[in-house]
């Protein structure tokens, strides 16, 4: 079995994973959200962050990005409860922490100062009544109790400039502030104790393009200049291909391709990952027909059976409504590079093909089990 089929991660190659420390493990996290039928919103989600990398995690709404995010983070709040798996962030000092083990103290102490999240429309979530430097102010009297007022005051100005706002507008209230300025205080504050790793859930997704475009270029150049880590989370598939190392792409909970972000666009290989591309119009290539994806995602209050996208899937063929497929190393693709479909399954005949299965049947799958006939997701 070759390395790749054997990484449970599924993770793909790129100049920064070859090289650099992993500073987030996420391994089979699974989180339901508690009801009469609960909702398995994230089913088993593995990856690995590298240092100074940007993870992209796309796919349409409802397939449990945000969740996954809050649940890295342990922000998840009731009814919304992780069922499995766990969460490892390693420090630049090598040591590792645990996130599940952390106690409140300790949860506060790591927030913020290892690791910081950008939500989905937090550019509202800043106090109405309390002015910006009011507010990097808490954070800094709530993390650096030490730290003198002129020197809280002189921090908040230079993360203000940091992120091309005039320092001065210390002294605004939100409402004073464009959309843009908002999302960027919100930026420099997730920056602002220097964390290893930020979570961007759908930084940019409220904003016109121009300013979107001066964000994305904003957040890459304090990556450079920091160094810190990326979770990128948005419904853009092309955005992510752009601004991405690797990228995870998930459907009704699971990830269904993981791949190097460079080479992804061309040689996509999971047919919901194809459907995607087609979706959204290529800033920089040909002009091309914008095809969607017929039918919605099912329903994640029911037991999956199959492939979970088997009634939108185009090629879908004998055993797609019966066997669940696993991540498993995709042949003929640079780097590791991983997809859950049959088709790729050299255990099952593609249609059309007249190549037999192999001897001695299925390959393992990459977590080491075989899928098994009627399995749900
Ligand atoms: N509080 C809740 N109670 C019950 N189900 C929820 C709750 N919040 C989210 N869900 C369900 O969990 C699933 C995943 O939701 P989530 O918000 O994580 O999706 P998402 O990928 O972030 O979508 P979007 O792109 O719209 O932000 C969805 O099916 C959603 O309906
Ligand atoms: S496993 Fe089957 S239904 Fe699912 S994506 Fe692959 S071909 Fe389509
Ligand atoms: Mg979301």
């Amino acid at each position: 079995m070759s390395a790749a089929a054997t990484d449970t991660t599924g993770s793909a190659d790129s100049a920064a994973s070859r090289t650099a420390p992993v500073v987030l493990r996420a391994d089979d996290v699974s989180v339901e959200y508690d009801g009469e039928r609960p909702t398995r919103a994230v089913r088993g989600v593995s990856f690995r962050l590298h240092r100074g990398e940007v993870l992209g995690i796309a796919g349409e709404s409802g397939c449990g990005k945000s969740t996954l995010a809050y649940a890295i983070t342990r922000m998840l709040r009731a009814p919304a409860r992780m069922t499995g798996g766990g969460v490892v962030f390693r420090g630049s000092d090598g040591v590792e922490t645990d996130i599940a083990a952390l106690d409140d103290a300790g949860l506060r102490e790591f927030r913020w100062n290892r690791l910081s999240m950008v939500f989905q429309s937090a550019m509202n979530a800043l106090n109405p009544v309390t002015t910006v430097g009011r507010q990097f102010d808490d954070i800094f009297r709530a993390h650096l109790p030490g730290a003198p007022k002129e020197e809280r005051a002189r921090r908040t100005r230079e993360l203000l400039e940091m992120v091309g706002i005039d320092a001065d507008r210390a002294g605004s209230y939100p409402h004073e502030l464009s959309g843009g300025m908002r999302q960027r205080v919100v930026i420099a504050m997730a920056l602002a104790l220097e964390p290893g790793v930020v979570i961007m859930d759908e930084p940019t997704t409220a904003l016109d393009v121009v300013v979107q475009r001066e964000i994305l270029d904003e957040i890459e150049r304090l990556r450079e200049q920091l160094g810190f880590s990326v979770v990128f989370i948005t419904h853009d598939l092309n955005l992510l291909l752009e601004i991405s190392d690797r990228l995870a792409v998930m459907y009704a909970g699971r990830i269904v391709e993981y791949a190097p972000a460079e080479h992804l666009g061309g040689a996509a290989a999971h047919p919901y990952t194809q459907g995607l591309l087609r979706s959204f119009p290529d800033l920089t290539g040909e002009r091309r027909e914008l095809r969607g994806i017929p039918g919605s995602p099912p329903d994640l209050r029911e037991d999956l059976t199959g492939c979970a996208f088997a009634d939108r899937c185009p090629d879908a063929f004998e055993p797609c409504r019966s066997v669940q497929p696993r991540l498993l190393a995709v042949p003929d693709r640079p780097g590791q590079w991983t997809a859950a479909c049959h088709l790729h399954d050299p255990a099952f005949r593609a249609p059309g093909t007249s190549e037999p299965d192999p001897p001695g049947g299925r390959p393992e799958a990459v977590d080491g089990s075989a899928p098994s006939e009627g399995s749900t997701t």
